[in-house]
Formats: structure tokens, sequence, C-alpha cells
């Protein structure tokens, strides 16, 4: 379970103005049809593609050491969070999955084909537009190496290709060469993707339960996301630029990398916007706290806080760790108020599934619905594309 605390630590502010605009938003996500499948989870994904993955998954898992992820943005953040905050911190999990794609980074792909070399390798390889440059790159690598590995009818079994049904370059290459593939909704982009073949068949394969992740979705908090999108929006038109993503466990590291992709891709544009930061506390209560509490106050405060149930004992009064840590998120948010920086805090009483699931649905309406509250189009990138195109014409 999930629940929000959006006022213990503000200010009082007045958020009637927005009153009006909550129906008149649920209509335009309901009712229109541009980008928002994500909306409906039954057009995420269907009972066929779930069992699809979840046979393809059982299988990889059964066999191979090594699972590569090849994407970038909404193509490989969504998975890599959801794998991180249910996994474990010491030991890789088997299969091991590893992300590649994410960056250009040439000593990085070097030193993953040594790893790689020897062990039981299947690739799964995601783009929407099937042209992203960094993919492209990682994958023809990656893909040239299982070539030199394995033979035609291994390699079938070796490579999935998520794209689009029908449209770009690795659509055209998967049909080429018989490759079993899963299809991108048309209507869903990527940083809303998490929850369609594009974060489902890594997040199977790691050995997560996708129909629970699925169900937390479906509990749709509306209301919910609606008011954490106003108080957002109050706090950013009295002069709060910058959201910090701020988070007490290091599990949810990459969880908070996801949220700056959905928040900062979905609402800054147009000379407008909220710049997303992430924090990591305690850790940085040591080197950001300062600017936090004693700083320029443009900051305001989301955090997600785990209640959960003890396990060690401290030597301090004999406080559990787990109780300062929750105690730490109350009054470091108290002392931040005191300096005039609000907090919105989210708890989750564990790190499952479910609780993750709904946790993804709840930020993907809280980014639409932000989007439409400072009236820009929460579901374009023209900024991303602008360097995409520089980039492939110096390369041309
Ligand atoms: O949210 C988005 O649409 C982007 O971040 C994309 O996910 C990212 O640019 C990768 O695009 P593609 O899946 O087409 O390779």
């Amino acid at each position: 379970m999930i629940s929000l605390d959006f006022i213990s630590f503000q200010q009082h502010k007045d958020l009637s103005k927005y009153e009006d605009k909550k129906e008149k938003i649920k209509d335009l996500l309901t009712n229109s049809h541009e980008m928002l499948d994500w909306y409906d989870i039954d057009k995420c994904i269907t009972e066929e593609e779930i069992i699809k993955i979840e046979t393809l998954s059982e299988t990889i898992r059964k066999e191979c050491d090594v699972f590569l992820v090849i994407g970038i943005g909404g193509s490989f953040l969504g998975a890599k969070a959801v794998i991180e905050a249910l996994g474990t911190y010491f030991t890789s999990n088997k299969p091991e999955i590893i992300f590649a794609g994410n960056n250009l980074s040439e000593e990085y792909l070097n030193k993953l084909l040594d790893y790689i070399r020897d062990k039981n390798v299947v690739l799964n390889v995601i783009s929407k537009s099937g042209d992203t440059l960094e993919t492209k790159i990682a994958f023809n690598i990656l893909y040239k190496f299982i070539k030199s590995k394995y033979n035609q009818e291994e390699i079938k079994k070796r490579i999935i290709v998520t794209t689009d049904a029908t449209n770009g370059s690795l659509r055209w290459f998967a049909n080429e060469n018989n490759l079993v593939s899963l299809n991108i909704p048309k209507q869903i982009g990527g940083r809303f993707s998490v929850l369609t073949t594009v974060g489902l068949l890594p997040i199977a394969v790691a050995g997560y339960n996708i129909r629970k992740l699925l169900s937390g979705a479906r509990k749709n908090n509306y209301d919910s996301a609606f008011k954490y999108a106003c108080v957002r929006d109050y706090l950013y038109n009295h002069g709060k630029v910058v959201e910090s993503f701020t988070y007490y466990e290091p599990k949810l590291s990459s969880f908070s990398e996801w949220l700056k992709q959905l928040f900062g891709e979905s609402q800054g544009k147009n000379k407008k916007g909220i710049l997303p930061i992430s924090c990591f506390n305690t850790q940085d209560l040591h080197s950001l706290g300062q600017f936090y509490q004693d700083g320029n106050p443009i900051i305001f405060e989301t955090i997600i806080g785990l209640k959960q149930k003890g396990i060690l004992p401290s030597s301090i009064n004999n406080y559990m760790v787990s109780d300062i840590n929750s105690l730490a998120v109350e009054k470091v948010a108290q002392a931040h108020l005191l300096a005039g920086i609000d907090s919105n805090i989210i708890y989750l009483d564990s790190l499952n599934e479910e609780n993750l699931g709904e946790l993804i649905y709840f930020f993907e309406l809280a980014a639409a619905i932000g989007g439409y509250l400072l009236d820009v189009n929460p579901f374009d990138q023209p900024g991303v594309n602008e360097y995409k195109r520089l980039l492939n014409e110096a390369l041309k």
C-alpha cells in the first residue's frame, strides 16, 4: 500500500483555483486518444502478451546467465527502476540483467564484451522508433558478438526485439531475420511505457511478478495524483522551480532516475517547467543538505519514504535502524520547512511489485496532469529530438 502525505510539511496553500480542472483533465485523459493508451492498463498490455512474456521469461531464466537489455530513455529506465527496487544489494541474481545502449562509452562496451564472452547470453533490444543512435550502436556491436558465438538457429532464440508493430528499421530487421519480437503500443511514448512489453519482459526475466505490478497500477489514484500535481503547480507558480525527488533507501536510486525522465521530458518545454533532481539521504544531507536548508530557496521536495518493520536494533537508545531512518524523513522535512522548503511525502509499506505498480501509475498520472496544468504537451519531446537530429546529421 502507498500513502500520500501532502500536508504535514507544507505551509498552508489555497488550491481551490484548481478544483474546476479536476474533472476536465480526467475527461481529457479518458477521452482523448493521442499518446494516452498508458492511461488504460488494458491498452498497455494484452493477456496474450502477458502469457507470451511469462513463457519467454521462464525459458530465458532457466537457460541464460546474462540478459542484456539494450535501450535508452524510456526504453530502459522503468525496467531498471523496478528491477533495482525489488533486487538485492550484494549478490546478482541469475540471470544477471545488464543494461547497454544507454551511453556512448566505448570502454563500457568493450568491458561488457569481455565480461559476457564465455557466458550464456540472451539479448533484448528495445526501441520504439528503431532509430535511436545509442541503441543502434550497442546493438550492432552486440549482435556481431552473438553472431560470432551462436549458429543461425540459436541466434533466433537469443535475440528478442521490442519495437513498433509496423514502423522503423528495428521492426524491419526483426521481420527480415525472423526474430522473436514484441510490439510497443503505438499510442504510448517511451517514458510512459514501463507497464508495456518494454518494461515487463526484463522485469519478468529478473524473476518478478508482472501481474502484481499491473494490479498495483490498476488502483488508479487519480484524486491523489491530481492533488500532488496541483501542489507542484502551485509551488512552481510561487518560485519553486526545482523538485527534489528524495529517497532514503539505496534501492530507489534508479527509480529516481526514471522520475527525472518522466517529469523532465514531459514538462520541461516552451521555456517552462520544474527541474527534477534527485537526492539520496541521509548521504546527501551531508552535501546537498546544506543547500536545501540554507541556500537559494527555489526547491521543494517529494520524498519517497518506507515504513518498514525493523530488524536491527541500533546502539542509540535501542531504536531500530529503520525507525531512525523514518524519523529522519520527518525531522529533515520539519527542518527544511523552517527554511521555507516544502515536502510531499509518499510512504510505501514495503518494496513489492504491487506497491511499485501503484507508485509508477501514480507518477505517470501526475506527470500528465502537471503537463496539462502547465499548458504544455506532456507526451512529446521536441528538445530530445533536436540533439538526435544534429548528431545524426554530423555522422552522415
Ligand atoms: O520518452 C521518450 O519517448 C524517450 O525518452 C525515448 O524513450 C528515448 O528517446 C528512446 O527512444 P526509442 O525507444 O525510440 O529508442
